[in-house]
């Protein structure tokens, strides 16, 4: 019971953490002053951390864990991947052209990893 209710949160939160991605890309592009606002930045990690947190629980009640599970590590590989794309996307990066090119990376990137999970391999 306890791990139904952990993966809805944790399938939840991914769902949420990819749509919201996917639009503050999208005020990054046509309203940038979005982009910063305090609640959205906020709503992003409190969503963030229960998809960690959520994450975490799911491998300590499986007995799964990193360097233990290929592709646990190659999910946690991915994520910093994604986390790095993320920041370059909607803050860091110097030009539209480059920030769009680090944002569909990194919708890859955590396509990548969905898919991963599905398959519980590395290699899909
Ligand atoms: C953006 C980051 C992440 C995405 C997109 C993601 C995606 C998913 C998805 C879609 C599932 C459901 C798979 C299924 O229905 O069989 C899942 C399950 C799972 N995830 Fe994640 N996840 C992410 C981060 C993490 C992290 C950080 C951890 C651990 C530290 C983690 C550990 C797990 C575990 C243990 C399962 C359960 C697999 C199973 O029940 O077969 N995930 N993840």
């Amino acid at each position: 019971m306890l791990y139904y209710w952990v993966k809805t949160l944790h399938v939840s939160t991914v769902v949420f953490t990819i749509g919201f991605f996917a639009l503050r890309f999208f005020w990054m592009l046509y309203n940038p002053g979005l982009v910063r606002k305090k609640w959205v930045r906020y709503l992003s990690v409190l969503n963030d951390t229960l998809l960690l947190g959520a994450g975490i629980t799911l491998a300590i009640i499986l007995h799964q864990y990193p360097l233990q599970s290929p592709w646990l590590t190659a999910k946690l590989i991915a994520l910093l991947v994604y986390i790095l794309l993320g920041m370059h996307a909607l803050r860091l990066g110097k030009s539209k052209k480059s920030r769009t090119i680090s944002a569909l990376l990194a919708l890859l990137t955590v396509g990548y990893i969905v898919l991963v999970a599905l398959k519980r391999s590395p290699l899909l």
